[in-house]
């Protein structure tokens, strides 16, 4: 099978390839460390309400991509288990947070997996175009949800993950947006 290469995509004027980013950085053990020693009860409550929602959001996101994906070798398939590889990182990267916190995730974490089945799902039946436009619509809230909770007030280490992931549901965006422009093919195999 051939990678797909020099495919570009605008970013406020940046070119990108869409395989030349990566999609699960490393973590060092030493990059473990435990956070939130000093925060006020009242800053511990939101900290955690944050944390808990970016988890939740992002196993949601995991879903959407999982389920939209079928057994085809194509272009789509591609890029959709390339997102659903990074928003597996995504989760990974709050589900970490939380526990160095010395939080759990949310108990309800399971209804955002069945979110994210379902409108994988329903997506993916409408046919493409529908499964990129949930793509862009879902990853412009995920985009308005991050920002928001960019205002409070994190630890270096924290904020450096938001800002990461923020910046992958950017990408998503464009990738999707491409797709949408370009049209998508129904016999775009990959050899
Ligand atoms: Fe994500
Ligand atoms: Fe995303």
């Amino acid at each position: 099978m051939t990678r797909l290469v020099g495919r570009e995509y605008m970013n406020n004027g940046q070119e990108n390839t869409s395989d030349s980013y990566v999609i699960r950085p490393q973590v060092l053990r030493n990059e473990i460390m435990f956070q939130g020693q000093s925060l006020a009860p009242g800053q511990r409550k939101r900290t955690q309400k944050a944390l808990r929602a970016l988890h939740s959001l992002e196993i949601m996101a995991v879903n959407i991509y999982r389920f939209q994906l079928n057994r085809q070798q194509t272009l789509l398939n591609q890029e959709l288990i390339a997102a659903m590889c990074n928003e597996a990182t995504h989760t990974q990267d709050f589900l970490v947070k939380l526990y160095e916190y010395g939080m759990r995730p949310s108990k309800f974490r399971w209804f955002w997996w069945l979110v994210g089945m379902a409108f994988g799902l329903i997506s993916r039946f409408l046919g493409p175009k529908a499964m990129l436009k949930t793509g862009v619509w879902t990853e412009n809230k995920a985009v308005a949800h991050y920002t928001e909770l960019l205002t409070l007030d994190w630890d270096p280490a924290t904020r450096a993950v938001i800002e990461k992931d923020l910046a992958d549901e950017q990408k998503h965006i464009n990738t999707w947006k491409h797709l949408l422009e370009t049209g998508w093919k129904k016999n775009d195999k990959i050899e």
